[in-house]
């Protein structure tokens, strides 16, 4: 059965002495017990996340990106050697910001996304639609193209490693989240493509997580959808309480494995 998800992406945001304390206090106020959480810091204090999450059973940590070459001249990037070393057994892949921001194509995250498998990594691969395509309804076939051309390419055995997050860009960042109903459409939509695409196993055993504007006083009604398997949390997660509540929201679906 597929596992239930909440994973904070901290983006740009905490110094290594904040993002200890962020971890610290989460630890303190909330065990997992049937929801797996991951923490996604900056690469600055990724390792010290790692360290600090010994001995806590259903903590992780995530890198929010990585290269997909093994080693070289590559000025300012990370391995999967590197996230290996040090443990962190989850990346994030496909984030809209990267897309945009540093523009990298669907190529590229496939290639970043096997580079992550082969080394045994579990990739949170992410997609979604911007609001112009929302708004011309149709979100269904940009959504279900990101993924032909990226994770549908893998084989089935390297798809057992790849947890999916949808998020809508233009829920982002901007307080505007998607609604129950609207998550739950396209979260089936994607499962049903894994199914035609890959197997049925895979397709029940994939967990998809909503991300976009999750917070405490909505998280519930979203985990709450069947196909949502969880989430992948930015601003609300820069802040204990609120990711604690997101977690506690999480568990009690009762969902989790
Ligand atoms: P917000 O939760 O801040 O909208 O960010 C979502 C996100 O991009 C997580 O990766």
């Amino acid at each position: 059965m597929r596992k239930f998800i909440v994973a904070g992406n901290w983006k740009m945001n905490t110094t290594p002495k904040s993002g200890k304390q962020l971890v610290k206090d989460v630890l303190k106020k909330t065990k997992p017990e049937n929801v797996k959480v991951i923490f996604g810091p900056p690469f600055t204090h990724l390792l010290q996340t790692q360290k600090q999450l010994k001995g806590h059973k259903g903590f992780f940590a995530a890198a929010q990106n990585m290269h997909q070459e093994d080693r070289g001249a590559y000025t300012g990037e990370i391995s999967v050697e590197m996230l290996e070393d040090i443990g962190a057994k989850f990346v994030i892949i496909g984030h809209s910001e990267r897309r945009l921001y540093f523009k990298e194509t669907n190529a590229l995250l496939l290639a970043k996304t096997k580079k992550a498998i082969l080394h045994n990594r579990k990739v949170i691969f992410c997609c979604g639609e911007p609001l112009a395509v929302r708004e011309k309804g149709t979100h269904f076939q940009y959504v279900m193209r990101q993924l032909s051309a990226t994770i549908f390419k893998l084989s089935p055995e390297e798809f057992k490693q790849v947890i999916i997050a949808y998020e809508p860009i233009w829920a982002i960042g901007t307080g505007r989240t998607a609604s129950p109903e609207q998550a739950q459409d396209m979260h089936f939509a994607i499962r049903a493509a894994i199914k035609k695409k890959m197997n049925e196993d895979l397709a029940s055993g994939t967990s998809i997580l909503y991300g976009g504007s999750v917070k405490p006083s909505n998280a519930l009604e979203i985990f709450k959808q069947p196909d949502v398997d969880g989430g992948l949390v930015g601003g609300a997660s820069l802040h204990a309480d609120d990711f604690v509540a997101i977690i506690e929201a999480a568990k009690k679906t009762d969902r989790g494995r």
